[in-house]
Order: C-alpha cells, then sequence, then structure tokens
C-alpha cells in the first residue's frame, strides 16, 4: 500500500492517465482554476504562468504536468530535481527549449542550490548566466531564453525556498480524494483496460484505496487478475473482496504492516507511549518504513497520534483491531472531541 510507484508500476500507470483536463476526475476547486489560467493564456496568446503542484505520493502531479503542455499544444520537456546536478545541467535544458514549451521539473525540492538559484532567474526574466571558462579567466555570458512555462512538482512545498516558491503564479495543493471520486476514477481505468467491474466493486475497492488514486488503480490489477484466475472474469463484489484478502488489505485500507505496527502498539506497548525506534524493531521493520510509510496514514485515520512521548494508539486503532479499548484511550477520544 506504499503510496509510490516502482517503475514496473509507472508504466501500468502510464496508460491509465487522463490526457485533458476534462478527464481528470476530482480535485474540482485546483481544475477549475488551472483551467482559467490555461485558458486565459491561451485567449492572449501567451504562454502560460509557472505552475507548482504539490500534494502526497499519487494523487496526480506528474500528470496534470502532462495535461498542461497537451492543454496548452505545447512541447513537454521532462526533468527533475535529483537529475539536475550541476547549474550546467540546468543551463544546458534550458538552452534548448523553444518558445512555449513546458519544462516539468519533478521533485524540485531536490533541486542543488545553484541550479535552483538559476532556475527561478530563469522563470523570472527568461534569462540565464552561462559561465565559459575557469578561475579567474571566467566570464559569464547573458543568454536571453524565450517564453516558457515550468511546473514543478513537489511531495514536500514546504521545504522550496521561498524566492523560488514565489516565481510561481499558480500554486495548487492536491489532497486526498473522496469515495466518490475514486470510484468514478476506477470505472475509468476498468473502461480501459477492458475489464467489467461492477458498482458495489468499485465502492469496495475504493473504501480501501487511502484517497490515493495510484492505489485505486494497483488494487484494480490485482482484483482483475483475481478474477481472470479463479472467477468469471468480471470484477464483481466477491472477486474485489476476495482479492484483497489474498492482499491482506482490510476494509478500512490497512496492509500487513499497517496491523502489525498496530498491533505491537496496543498489545505489546499497551497502547503507547512508545518511541519509533522501539515499535520499528517490535515489528522487524526499519524505523523511516514505519515513519514514512504506515505511520502518515494511520495518524490521518485517526488511528495512531504522536505525542512528545512518542506514538499513541487511539480508541479507534484498539476497536479496528477488535480489541477492547482501555478507559484512559477512551478518556484521551473524550477530551479530543470536547475540543475539536
Ligand atoms: N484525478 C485523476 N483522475 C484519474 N486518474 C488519476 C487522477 N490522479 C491520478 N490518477 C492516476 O494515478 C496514477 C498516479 O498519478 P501521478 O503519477 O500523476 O501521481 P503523482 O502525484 O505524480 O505521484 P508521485 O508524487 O509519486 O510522482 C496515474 O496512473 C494516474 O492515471
Ligand atoms: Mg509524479
Amino acid at each position: 500500500m506504499d503510496p509510490d510507484a516502482d517503475a514496473l508500476e509507472r508504466s501500468a500507470e502510464a496508460a491509465l492517465r487522463p490526457g485533458t483536463l476534462d478527464e481528470f476526475v476530482g480535485q474540482r476547486v485546483v481544475r477549475d482554476q488551472l483551467d482559467l489560467v490555461l485558458k486565459a493564456a491561451s485567449a492572449r496568446g501567451a504562454t502560460a504562468d509557472h505552475v507548482l503542484l504539490s500534494g502526497p505520493p499519487g494523487l496526480g502531479k506528474t500528470t496534470l504536468a502532462m495535461i498542461v503542455a497537451h492543454e496548452m499544444g505545447a512541447t513537454l520537456r521532462v526533468s527533475s530535481g535529483p537529475a539536475i546536478q550541476h547549474a550546467g545541467d540546468l543551463a544546458a535544458i534550458l538552452s534548448s527549449l523553444d518558445e512555449g514549451d513546458v519544462l516539468f521539473l519533478d521533485e524540485i525540492h531536490r533541486l542543488a542550490r545553484p541550479a535552483e538559484e538559476m532556475l527561478y532567474l530563469a522563470m523570472e526574466d527568461f534569462r540565464v548566466d552561462v559561465v565559459v571558462g575557469k578561475g579567474a579567466g571566467a566570464t559569464s555570458i547573458p543568454l536571453s531564453l524565450p517564453p516558457f512555462t515550468v511546473v514543478g512538482a513537489t511531495t514536500r512545498a514546504g521545504l522550496l525556498p521561498a524566492p523560488l516558491r514565489d516565481r510561481f503564479g499558480f500554486t495548487a495543493h492536491l489532497d486526498f480524494y473522496e469515495p466518490h471520486e475514486l470510484r468514478a476514477i476506477l470505472e475509468r481505468s476498468a473502461g480501459k483496460l477492458g475489464l467489467a467491474l461492477d458498482g458495489d466493486a468499485a465502492a469496495e475497492i475504493s473504501g480501501r484505496s487511502r484517497g490515493t488514486p495510484r492505489i485505486a488503480n494497483r488494487l484494480l490489477r490485482r482484483v482483475r487478475d483475481w478474477a481472470q484466475v479463479h472467477g468469471s472474469g468480471r470484477a464483481d463484489l466477491a472477486a474485489a473482496r476476495q482479492a484483497l484478502t489474498v492482499y491482506e488489505v482490510d476494509e478500512r485500507g490497512l496492509d500487513r504492516l499497517d496491523r502489525a505496527v498496530l498491533g505491537a502498539l496496543c498489545t505489546r506497548f499497551g497502547g503507547g507511549p512508545v518511541g519509533l525506534s522501539t515499535l520499528a524493531v517490535s515489528v522487524g521493520e526499519e524505523s523511516e518504513t514505519v515513519e514514512t510509510v504506515a505511520e502518515p496514514f494511520l495518524v490521518r485515520e485517526g488511528l495512531m497520534s504522536r505525542s512528545p512521548r512518542g506514538r499513541v494508539a487511539t480508541a479507534d486503532a484498539w476497536v479496528h483491531l477488535g480489541l477492547q479499548p482501555p478507559a484512559d484511550a477512551l478518556a484521551g477520544e473524550t477530551t479530543r472531541r470536547l475540543f475539536d
């Protein structure tokens, strides 16, 4: 249930990616705003403002970047923060841009500092200073660039330095999807895969997808596998339930690791508080995996909370595991509700 994708999954995803803003499901506000930005720019015959997309993995940042290029009828150029090690790498990309091109910079928070500075000059003034030679004899030659649009994507908007963030004319934050939006995405994906998907099966899968289209599409492929091998080939409710049981994804979208973490927290540490590293060791995982893969979802679902003294299970966590919550977990819950 990792919201990140590996190489194999990325190729499966390419086939399911919506190509236009109309096909893009959900994120109503962002879609309407982006639609205006792009239409206004087209009407003026200008290139669109720079766009920054932020949000957790698998919610559609790359998809939207491709849509921007498509809607503007522009050529898409793709690179990413980690791929640009030196300012020179960026200078090479920038100086090869044509008028109106869309430059997609994924993981833009991971750009090296000198490249970052070059980028915000280029975004503002459409100019780069190319340094020729080394040491005392080095000279910098200003090079002007044709107007272009940067689409930056980041899972960590907070890590972007303010001067870079300010160069974006439009910033959009993507949020987790509602179940009915995920259902619409699943139905669209099933259509593309040539898979018959029943409405109740789509609802079942969407409820377990953690608000994330990437996970929804991944579970759909597993359900399709199950239906082809054990079922009628049709993705009906029984196939969805059986497949998700095989892959150990429960009704709330928790996987084996999530349940192991919660289980250890409740049964071995009395609900906490317990430190992250102790918790990780007790489920045989790296601290980082627990912190980046399991924890964000458990906290968001209200199953776990973080306190200065460590991780704590909420009353909901005990109930989800079929256990009786201790009195203090219930008391904590009541206080929280009173103050919410
Ligand atoms: N609104 C949407 N409608 C339909 N499909 C979507 C939508 N958003 C995302 N998807 C699907 O989810 C998958 C993942 O989306 P995408 O690659 O754009 O995520 P991302 O935000 O770039 O993730 P990462 O941070 O890992 O790069 C794609 O295959 C895409 O088809
Ligand atoms: Mg992406």
